[in-house]
């Protein structure tokens, strides 16, 4: 059911031992599955904050993977996994507090584990020898960004971001692509199998198909025009494995890279193809422009509220820097992510 890295990848190395923190998270959890598949060994932290113990059920027992339940903030941890566990070659820095909203009333705290570990982590590895060390930053970091598509100069010292979140995500990028071992991937809207649709500011594509599948009719923030830049999370993995040098034929130099397709999806069409893809075809009639999209006679299938605050309009990522450095690219291409995605939460909702 969850895809895994394709015989014809080229792969350059095997046998690395890799750190993954953040290894019970929804994106830490596939990629750590997908180094595990390659041959490599992993140590994976994570305190169970966001991740879920689930997540790592298909590899917990595996026996090239180590499990450290601890925090990031905890100052002497990097330094003792170095000495225990190390050397590493490869370190994958995901763990961290994911929630915006969460980042907005503890902003000592997320710069703290955002920033500050981060910081703690680089200087481990630069100091124990690790070939690289591959951030997970944002697209948040650019701030209320109005020039489409974002490319990676638009965040600089000038920028504002709209949460600590996105500020810490800015340093730790900064900080990181800064270092001759460092990468940062800005990851656009990541989706897929595992992420989480239980919060109220879950990712839009796991509220609409938890709501689609429940037949709870789908919320809309604002009109629907607003676009986002979705990124299936199997090609966030091979962004990782690609920025680590464990495939591909090019060497990512240091940096900071953009993560998204480049395409820009409406929030309206979004919602639609959510709709066809979970059997509600009679939808296709459904007139999202209006005040309440709703079935011919029947009840609403979509709900339109007002905006959400601090929401920005457009969002979609310029990925010349990975396309042309790297042979890397998002193929997954939307509706096949979304069936993907959509079997999963049916196979999660029957359980
Ligand atoms: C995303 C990130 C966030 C980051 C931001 C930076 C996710 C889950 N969040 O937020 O961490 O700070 O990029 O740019 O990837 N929407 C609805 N109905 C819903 C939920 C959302 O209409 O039920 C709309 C939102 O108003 C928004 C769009 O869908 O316009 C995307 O929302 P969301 O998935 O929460 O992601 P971002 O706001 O882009």
């Amino acid at each position: 059911m969850l895809e895994h890295v394709g015989s014809d990848t080229h792969c350059r190395i095997s046998g690395q031992t890799c750190l993954v923190t953040g290894c019970a998270g929804f994106v830490g959890s596939h990629l750590t599955q997908s180094l595990l598949d390659m041959g490599h060994r992993v140590v994976g932290v994570d305190n169970f904050f966001s991740g879920l113990a689930e997540n790592m059920l298909a590899f917990l027992h595996h026996e090239r993977f180590v499990f450290v339940e601890r925090s990031i903030a905890e100052p002497r941890l990097f330094e003792e996994l170095f000495q225990s566990h190390g050397p590493f070659q490869a370190v994958f820095h995901l763990a961290a507090i994911v929630s915006v909203p969460y980042s907005m009333s503890h902003a000592d705290e997320t710069h703290d584990i955002n920033f500050l570990s981060t910081e703690r982590l680089l200087e481990a590895a630069e100091k124990h020898g690790a070939a690289r060390l591959i951030f997970a930053g944002s697209a948040a970091e650019y701030g209320a960004e109005g020039r489409m598509p974002i490319s990676e100069s638009y965040a600089d010292d000038r920028t504002v971001q709209l949460s600590p979140y996105g500020n810490a995500k800015y340093l730790s990028s900064r900080a990181v692509s800064q270092s001759p071992i460092g990468v940062s991937l800005r990851f656009f809207n990541i989706f897929g199998p595992r992420q989480d649709p239980s919060s109220p500011y879950s990712g839009v594509i796991s509220k609409f198909m938890s709501q689609a599948l429940t037949d709870t009719p789908l919320t809309i923030f604002g009109d629907g025009e607003q676009t986002r830049d979705f990124v299936y999370v199997h090609d966030v993995v091979l962004a990782y494995l690609t920025a680590a040098g464990m495939i591909g034929q090019k060497l990512l130099p240091p940096g900071v890279y953009n993560i998204g397709t480049g395409k820009a999806v409406k929030i309206s069409a979004l919602a639609r193809i959510v709709l066809i893809l979970t059997d509600k075809s009679n939808t296709i009639l459904v007139d999202l422009t209006s005040d309440e999209g709703s079935e011919a006679g029947g009840r609403p299938v979509c709900l339109f509220y007002p905006c959400r605050e601090g929401d920005i309009v457009h969002s979609v990522a310029d990925v010349t820097e990975m396309t042309t450095k790297s042979d890397w690219k998002a193929e997954t291409v939307l509706s096949v992510g979304l069936a993907r995605t959509i079997a999963w939460y049916r196979q999660i909702l029957v359980r």
